[in-house]
């Protein structure tokens, strides 16, 4: 029994970074708050935390799309067939999943702007411009988040053995090591 509790388990390490990233939207607000009020000992601060939030998405989110699409994903459609399962509701929020992770680029490029104008001196920073940026990735991304957990992750729950789920944890770790390697 032990033993099980103590196997890594694919859905808890995808869950894991959606939960990072949901603090690490909280935490963006809050440092968008600090540049409205312009609190000159509160700014430098915010401005390194904000990058080292942009750099945390920025090289975590790809990473994150490849351990779904490449690991958990195909698992979840592959274990539906083989138990004879209707798999159209689930395959269709894969597709729909996958568009998003493409869709996110391309609102990340605007927000990676905003977050680049604050780090550096002197730049004319609309704060406005930055609030909607944030707004907009924050929508992504939570909803997103709230998709794959409502449909494919619970389905991989009901369907998914202790033991394959353990499997899909550990194709994400060598996944990640081969990347790395
Ligand atoms: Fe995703
Ligand atoms: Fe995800």
């Amino acid at each position: 029994m032990e033993e099980r509790a103590s196997k890594p388990n694919g859905i808890a390490v995808l869950m894991e970074f959606h939960n990072t990233v949901r603090e690490k939207l909280k935490e963006l607000r809050a440092i968008e708050q600090i540049l409205v009020e312009r609190d000159l000992s509160l700014q430098h601060d915010a401005v390194a935390k904000a990058s080292e939030i942009a750099e945390y998405l920025q090289y975590r989110t790809p990473e994150h799309e490849k351990d779904e699409t490449q690991t958990l994903f195909p698992k979840v459609l592959e274990k539906l067939a083989q138990l004879g399962e209707d798999e159209t509701m689930v395959a269709q929020s894969v597709t729909l999943a996958c568009d998003e992770h493409t869709g996110f680029r391309e609102l990340w490029s605007q927000l990676q702007h905003w977050l680049w104008m604050i780090t550096t001196p002197d730049a004319l920073v609309s704060l406005e411009d930055f609030h909607f940026a944030i707004g907009a990735v924050e929508r992504h991304m939570l909803l997103h988040f709230q998709r794959e957990e409502q449909l494919i992750f619970r389905t991989a729950a009901k369907v998914l053995s202790h033991d394959e789920l353990s499997e899909v944890a550990q194709a994400i770790y060598d996944r990640r090591a081969a990347d790395i390697g």
